[in-house]
């Protein structure tokens, strides 16, 4: 596959894509036939470009890959063109009602491609080491407005009827997964010379303040790995439904309204969508068991943004929350010697996304941070970047990554080798022993803190008016499973966690209040629960209330509720939760 061009209408009373992809192919000698994925697409006929049929076929469903669908192939140069509709039901898109958006007015509709959804709304070879440019036209009800993951090339659209076309075009060659869109009532507003935020009316004016700082990040990543390849860097706020916290499609990255906490305290989330454009946009992990190298190289990479804008204070506080949230993940998937817990991870006959845990993003990172302090900052810095132009545009292996780290970092020191244990970070469960516990002073004394309230200090001696929301975090973090019902009553009236509107300690607060059954905040529980949709922060509460007598019953009656507000990629995994 080497170019996508997409025709498609979005029919918000049927919940339905419909119209054209024509596909072109770099058609190897000898090959007859061309193999795509689909999922829960409704194939309606495939042609050459005159529209004469070409034979083809749909495999067996496959409960996971979904169903090939199998053309022969026309005269060597024709590209295939695919008619098709997708369900309604379509994993990766989410047709919300007006009620679901933050305006109440109109409807939205998004999509999520990551990790092998986009062939249930484009029938194409979906596997993250296959890059293509592409192209779209896409018709909206008039008052709506499309945007995609590629160049605008008609911000405004242009009428036809009672509808409104939308033109796009990337000229970039980008993995399927990347390929998104949404449409809504989505209005922009500038931020820098090559940046900006979309958002609804309603949340325009809060984004474009907590992200006032994009260029800037723009130009701290930029000095760390080499020139932004993809013009402009935007990023859109979607409805509370969006399932991540960000997904780093090309140009224009999508976001959860939950980090708008307004004291831009959470926003490392955008310094990480930032460094996708090149950790994973530019060079992109060439299976799903690479995944690792997406998420480490990025999480890294977003770690040194806050550095270079925030401090190396702020930097350091980051990397101990991370790193306490590995040591729980370790945990929550089986302990050191558990498979889960390996970088290059065996995913046979699993789902991709069973994949994205915090193991690619923490431990991965936890490596190249050895890897930095053990050549040194300076040495490190110039590889990174020598990395990526390497394998700019290209996919890249496990295999591939450690060789060009032998042979560009280590080039031979047999010291070196020994001291990185590369290997075993790689392909062996657990964390190495040659990892390095990042430390933070700040975080010091709020462990101190914590350990002094568990004891029996009273919240107003604890000295905590002046923590932000990291602080915070990792307090609420620290705390035993064991507290008192006065002393959370104490924490509660002195600090007003029930009524914080910061969705991070919000959640850490009300893993506590789930923990300790602490009736107070169970109004405020179920108000999280049904007003955004991000599955970090769903799964652990109901994975909470499901592990409870008095929970379970509580989960499922706030998830029949709530279910309609969740993206199938929450849906996928609460509904199986909730059934046992
Ligand atoms: N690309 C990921 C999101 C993703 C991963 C979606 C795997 C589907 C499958 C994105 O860059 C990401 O990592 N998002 C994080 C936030 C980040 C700050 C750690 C998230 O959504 O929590
Ligand atoms: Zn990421």
């Amino acid at each position: 596959m080497t170019h996508v061009a997409l025709d498609l209408q979005a029919d918000f009373v049927e919940k339905r894509l419909s119209g054209t992809a024509t596909l072109t192919v770099d058609r190897q000698p000898g090959a007859t036939e061309l193999v795509l994925d689909t999922g829960n697409l409704e194939i309606l006929r495939v042609t050459d470009r005159r529209g004469a049929a070409l034979a083809y076929a749909l495999a067996e469903e496959d409960s996971i890959l979904g169903r090939a669908l199998i053309v022969t192939l026309p005269a060597p140069t024709e590209p295939v063109v695919v008619t098709y509709r997708t369900a309604p039901t379509s994993a990766a898109l989410q047709w919300l009602t007006p009620e679901q958006t933050a305006g109440k007015r109109l409807p939205f509709l998004y999509s999520q491609g990551q990790a092998i959804l986009t062939r249930t709304w484009i029938p194409t070879q979906d596997s993250p080491g296959i890059r293509q440019t592409y192209e779209a036209r896409i018709g909206v009800p008039r008052d709506l407005r499309a945007v995609m993951s590629a160049e605008s090339l008609t911000p405004d659209g242009t009428l036809v009827g009672q509808d409104r076309a939308f033109e796009f075009r990337l000229t970039e060659a980008i993995p399927p997964y990347l390929i998104a869109l949404a449409v809504g009532d989505i209005r922009s507003q500038s931020l820098g010379p090559r940046s900006g935020v979309y958002a609804e009316p309603a949340v325009l004016k809060a984004a474009a303040f907590e992200f006032a700082d994009l260029e800037q990040m723009v130009e701290a990543a930029e000095s760390l790995l080499g020139p932004y390849r993809w013009g402009r860097y935007d990023l859109l706020v979607l409805p509370p439904s969006f399932p991540f916290g960000g997904m780093e499609n090309p140009r224009l990255t999508f976001a959860t309204p939950t980090v708008i906490a307004g004291d831009r305290s959470l926003v490392s989330l955008a310094a990480h969508e930032l460094a996708h454009s090149w950790s994973g946009n530019l060079v992109t992990h060439a299976t799903w068991s690479d995944f690792w190298l997406n998420e480490s190289v990025t999480t890294y990479v977003e770690r040194r943004i806050m550095e270079a804008i925030y401090g190396v204070e702020r930097a350091e506080i980051l990397e101990v929350l991370a790193w306490r949230d590995l040591q729980e993940e370790m945990k929550r998937l089986g302990g050191p010697s558990s498979r889960d817990t390996v970088l290059h991870i065996d995913l046979e006959g699993r789902d991709p996304d069973d994949g994205a845990t915090l193991i690619p993003y923490e431990k991965g990172a936890a490596l190249l941070r050895l890897m930095e302090l053990t050549v040194g900052r300076p040495s490190f810095d110039t590889y990174l970047r020598s990395y990526i132009d390497r394998h700019a545009f290209q996919p890249i292996t496990t295999a591939a990554f450690l060789a060009d780290v032998r042979a560009n970092l280590v080039r031979g020191d047999p010291a070196l080798e020994a001291k990185l244990r590369l290997d075993e970070w790689a392909y062996q469960p657990g964390l190495p022993p040659n990892a390095i516990e990042p430390r933070s002073a700040a975080l010091d004394r709020v462990e101190a803190a914590a350990r002094a309230f568990a004891a029996g200090t009273t919240a107003s001696s604890l000295k905590a008016h002046a923590w932000g929301t990291q602080e915070w975090q990792y307090f609420l973090g620290a705390l035993p499973d064991a507290l008192s019902p006065a002393q959370l009553a104490d924490l509660d009236d002195t600090f007003g966690l029930t009524g914080k509107g910061n969705s991070e300690v919000l959640f850490a607060w009300l893993r506590i209040a789930v923990r300790h059954h602490y009736a107070p905040a169970m109004p405020a529980l179920e108000r999280f629960l049904t007003s955004q949709g991000r599955r970090k922060f769903l799964r652990p509460l109901y994975g909470d209330l499901c592990a409870r007598t008095w929970g379970k019953p509580e989960a499922k009656r706030i998830y029949a509720e709530a279910r309609p507000l969740y993206h199938s990629a929450v849906t996928s995994t609460l509904d199986a939760m909730l059934a046992e």
